[in-house]
């Protein structure tokens, strides 16, 4: 009786400083909204180096499965359109609350994102640090919050690489520290 195949090795979690728009990697994670439908900061990085076919698929899929816009915390792919990357997949951070904590949505972000890359056959996956621009979570516990969850979540044997990648020297010293 032959052994499950299962474990592998762990995947490598790395940080980068830079644009995720370049990375060249399977999966580009976007910090979407749930309108999916753009917007500023990495999500309209993404629409703009990705080009029109992200948004046209965006489109079909609010007319489709998310007609009333993708959830908070939920993830689903497009093409990557003319990034280096194959595939985009979209999550919708939450916005910060001193009053709630939203930290599972958060972490519920970086989870979905890993389970769909896995879906598509992802070995390497870019993420951008959700929810610390417009939606204002401060760095030091985002970074927390996504290292714990995708080092909890990957799986052995699942993915090569996982990288966060940073667009300013905060979030980069930030994530250096939660990497430890
Ligand atoms: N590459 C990597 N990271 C980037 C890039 C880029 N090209 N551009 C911005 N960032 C970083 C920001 O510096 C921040 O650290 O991404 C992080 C997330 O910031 P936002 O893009 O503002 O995303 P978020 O805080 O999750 O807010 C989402 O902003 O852009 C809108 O449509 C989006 O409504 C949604 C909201």
């Amino acid at each position: 009786m032959a052994a499950a195949v299962t474990g592998g090795p762990d995947p490598v979690l790395t940080r980068v400083r830079g644009d995720i728009t370049g990375q060249h990697v399977d999966v580009v994670v976007n910090a979407a909204n749930s309108s999916l439908l753009g917007g500023g900061g990495v999500d309209g990085a993404i629409h703009r180096a990705g080009g029109p076919e992200i948004l046209e698929e965006c489109r079909a899929l609010r007319a489709s499965r998310y007609e009333h816009g993708l959830p908070v915390g939920q993830a689903v792919a497009t093409t990557a359109g003319r990034l280096p990357a194959r595939w985009v997949v979209h999550t919708v951070g939450p916005v910060f609350s001193a009053r709630e904590d939203r930290s599972e949505l958060l972490a519920s972000c970086y989870r979905e994102s890993l389970r769909v890359a896995h879906e598509l056959g992802a070995r390497t996956v870019a993420f951008p640090a959700v929810s610390t621009g417009v939606f204002r979570w401060p760095l030091a516990d985002a970074a927390r919050i996504a290292v714990t969850t995708v080092r909890a979540e990957a799986r052995p044997g699942r993915f090569a690489e996982l990288r966060f990648v940073l667009f300013d020297e905060p979030a980069h010293q930030a994530f250096g520290a939660a990497l430890g």
